[in-house]
């Protein structure tokens, strides 16, 4: 997709299809009274549109759309007029993804959108910008009566007069941060026989080197020689050997702390190993590796938006599998840190491998840790598939965290760890248990078990199971993988570099 942000006026913008954005202005007392309002300023585009906003029949409700095609006295050849529901960033992301999926399936290859008054102009736009990627992404690359369909050029109109540069600024990380996010969709997408832990790790060295980042993918000998018990035990019952990728983004001149640790579970495919799940849906397992995508999705970004703070990426990558050499329910497991693990559930594997990669990403310097991991079931029951689930030992921490997920749109809940968790997954044989026995609390005894190993490095850890993957078509998005963290990781980075 190109992109590009013009300074013109509305009705004179020549365009396959020019999207205004809409707005209602009703008083909630008069709910029968709206009044849509279109959120840019022009007489012609205002005079086109006036029947249509008057009739009742266009509420503007969020991601509704109506279509005029030649509208009088304007240059476009169409005006689509979509909802923003309410005026806010987030609405403005999901009307532009809204938009180019209107667009993608009419075989419209070009189209304009207008940046809607009343919100800061370069947000807008980049907001814009990340939906519209958003919006473009179809997973159907498997399929042979695939059209591409993707939007070739993109163009961001902003009203004369104002200033250019910020809204440049806009469109770049929009832009940055929607092919990051395509990126990690692009990974999850791909199936379990294809995305290998190898395969993972040789697109985490190409996205490194293609941009200027150093990348390491170790195999099974690295993790016997770091001793990283826990992340061995789930490997070895898998043919497909397993790939520690580090990936590290030192930009010259930033200071020596802080060192970011990003973690991410890379489960290229969750059988649930003897503790074998059920057919039902362990289709879907192939996203379990949807936490270590948002990893390398944000390096990515990252590597693009150049913060002025040292970041390590670990992505912990195997697969899951039963068979003769596999773990077994029983087994013990001692952990990097020294910890020995009584294993109760080998589906409960995103913990033991995410339990060495903490305690590496630790060792190798990280002074602030954060982990994605689609860690349990439990998480989706408690928060359904609007939060995810974020924990944290550290409030300044999730500070900047509560800060970068404001400017990301994405959501996220804070649920707890505390002590009294920690009984849960006390074992008779062994420092500590994989599970917390019964289902209760099952989110938050996962969480639990991960601090064990950060010991008091400042972490959050994010339990996205819910959001990675979309089980329905939305305006905005195709169903499929999301995409999820991606943004408000690299946001989080941003906000120690600045
Ligand atoms: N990958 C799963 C969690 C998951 C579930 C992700 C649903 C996405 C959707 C994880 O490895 C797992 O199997 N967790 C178990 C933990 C249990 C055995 C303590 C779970 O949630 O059932
Ligand atoms: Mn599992
Ligand atoms: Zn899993």
């Amino acid at each position: 997709m190109k992109t590009k942000v013009i300074s013109a006026k509305l009705d004179r913008v020549a365009s396959q299809l020019l999207v205004v954005f809409a707005l209602d202005t009703a008083e909630k007392k008069q709910p029968a009274k709206p009044a849509i309002k279109l959120l840019t300023a022009n007489s012609g585009v205002a005079k086109a549109t006036a029947t249509i906003l008057g009739s009742g029949e266009f509420a503007a409700g969020s991601c509704d759309t109506v279509l005029l095609h030649a509208p009088a006295g304007c240059k476009a050849e169409r005006i689509l007029l979509v909802g923003l529901g309410k005026l806010t960033t987030a609405e403005v992301r999901k009307a532009a993804g809204a938009a180019v999926r209107f667009a993608k399936p009419r075989k419209l290859r070009e189209l304009s959108l207008a940046i809607p008054e009343g919100l800061d102009a370069a947000a807008a736009t980049r907001a814009l910008v990340e939906g519209a990627y958003i919006g473009d992404f179809d997973p159907d690359t498997y399929r042979s009566d695939r059209k591409d369909q993707s939007i070739e050029q993109l163009t961001i109109v902003a009203a004369g007069g104002v200033k250019e540069a910020p809204l440049e600024a806009g469109l770049r990380e929009g832009v940055i941060l929607g092919e990051a996010q395509n990126f990690a969709r692009s990974l999850v997408n791909e199936p379990g026989n294809v995305m290998t832990p190898t395969v993972l790790g040789q697109k985490a060295a190409e996205m490194c080197a293609q941009y200027g980042l150093s990348c390491e993918v170790y195999g099974a000998d690295k993790l016997k020689e770091l001793k990283m018990g826990a992340f061995w035990g789930v490997t070895k019952g898998s043919q497909e050997p397993p790939a520690l990728i580090v990936m590290s983004y030192e930009p010259k001149g930033a200071p020596a702390t802080p060192v970011l640790g990003l973690v991410g579970k890379g489960i290229t495919f969750d059988t649930g190993g003897i503790s074998i799940k059920p057919a039902d849906g362990m289709e879907k397992m192939k996203y379990d590796m949807a936490g270590g995508a948002a990893m390398i999705g944000a390096m990515q970004a990252i590597a693009q938006l150049k913060p002025a703070v040292k970041v390590i990426g670990i992505v912990c990558a195997a697969e899951n599998m039963p068979s003769g050499t596999a773990m077994k329910p029983g087994d013990i497991q001692i952990a990097m840190s020294g910890k020995s693990i009584e294993i109760i559930n080998t589906d409960a594997e995103g913990r033991l491998v995410l339990a060495d990669g903490l305690a590496y990403a630790r060792q190798l310097g990280a002074t602030h840790l954060i982990d994605a991991a689609t860690l349990t079931g439990a998480c989706v029951v408690a928060l359904g598939m609007v939060n995810a689930g974020s924990f944290s030992n550290d409030d300044e921490t999730y500070r900047h965290f509560t800060d970068a997920f404001q400017i990301s749109g994405e959501r996220f809940w804070r649920l707890p760890v505390e002590d009294d968790y920690k009984e849960f997954i006390k074992s008779n044989i062994a420092d500590i248990m994989n599970t917390g026995g019964s289902r209760w609390g099952g989110a938050i005894t996962a969480a639990m078990f991960l601090k064990e190993f950060v010991e008091d490095t400042p972490w959050i850890h994010l339990d996205i199971a819910g959001l990675a993957w979309t089980e329905e078509q939305k305006p905005w998005m195709a169903k499929g993988p999301s995409g999820f963290a991606v943004r408000t990781i690299t946001e989080w980075v941003r906000s120690y570099g600045k």
